[in-house]
């Protein structure tokens, strides 16, 4: 019970529906509250939200969904409510959600790069900002942001992705500092290839699978549970003495 008694909330949590592709928001959700957390799951995808929220509840957990655009400050406005009126408090913000958009400079459009900005850098600005003061309020906590190891190396595509990422790991340093005084912690994770619903369909192609097999050490794509097990690590207070940290979790992609 690594987090009994704390109150979480996921961002693009929607994809934790058993016997399906698990995300890395849905693979933390089941983890949280198998060590004893409360979870909120904010997501766009309405129907997968719901109905991975009432398997939890089914199990016996806390746990519930709220319709949440992390690029729309009145809805976090309103997720941030409902987690205080049905939990009572927030120690735990994952801020998760993302979206994919390949593409090198010159194929990138004035659109496509907003949107990136927009769902990662925004997104994760404004739960930080709509967390921090529920957080004061019991004395500290643990925000953990999903940038990518695409926001610390570069790539021939991407490019959006790459700038929006490298966004929230350089944010996540500022608010780190800014806070720390106020035992609220701020990490980011920097996943590798990971077979997840967002990514599946790219992976299943066998040329780019090839690709990725030989830029991994370890010679195999990661399990979203892999690195559900790093956002528990910095959920919990075993990690109390971390804060701006990047916790990367790839197979030894950026090592070399
Ligand atoms: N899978 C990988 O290989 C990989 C690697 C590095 C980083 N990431 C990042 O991990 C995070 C989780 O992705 P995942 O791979 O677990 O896939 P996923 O599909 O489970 O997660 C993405 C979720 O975000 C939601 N979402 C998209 N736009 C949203 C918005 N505006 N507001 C709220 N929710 C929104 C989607 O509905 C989806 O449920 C993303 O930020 C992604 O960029 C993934």
């Amino acid at each position: 019970m690594r987090l009994e008694g704390k109150v979480a909330l996921i961002t693009g949590g929607a994809h934790g529906v058993e016997g399906e592709l698990m995300g890395f928001g849905g693979a933390s959700a089941r983890l949280f509250v198998q060590e004893g957390a409360k979870v909120v799951l904010g997501d766009i995808a309405v129907e997968d939200g719901g109905k991975t929220a009432s398997q939890l509840r089914d199990a016996g957990h806390d746990a519930l969904f709220v319709k949440l655009d992390v690029t729309n400050e009145q809805d976090w406005q309103n997720a941030i409510e409902t987690t205080i009126s049905n939990f009572g408090r927030l120690d735990i913000m994952v801020n998760n959600a993302g979206t994919g958009a390949p593409g090198d400079v010159e194929e990138t459009t004035e659109d496509i790069w907003q949107s990136q900005m927009d769902v990662h850098a925004k997104g994760v600005f404004l739960g930080t900002k709509y967390a921090i003061p529920e957080m004061r309020k019991v004395g500290g906590g643990s925000i953990i942001n999903i940038s990518s190891i695409y926001g610390i190396v570069g790539s021939v595509g991407s490019t959006a992705y790459h700038a929006a990422k490298g966004a929230i790991r350089i944010f996540t340093k500022s608010a780190a500092v800014q806070y720390a005084s106020e035992n609220i912690r701020v990490n980011s994770v920097h996943p590798g290839f990971i077979a997840t619903p967002l990514t599946r369909r790219g992976f299943d192609d066998p040329e780019r699978q090839e690709f990725m097999l030989s830029r991994i050490p370890m010679g195999r794509i990661g399990d979203p549970y892999e690195i559900a097990k790093g956002i528990v690590y910095l959920a919990s207070d075993e990690s109390s003495y971390m804060t701006g940290s990047e916790l990367v979790i790839d197979g030894g992609m950026t090592a070399q």
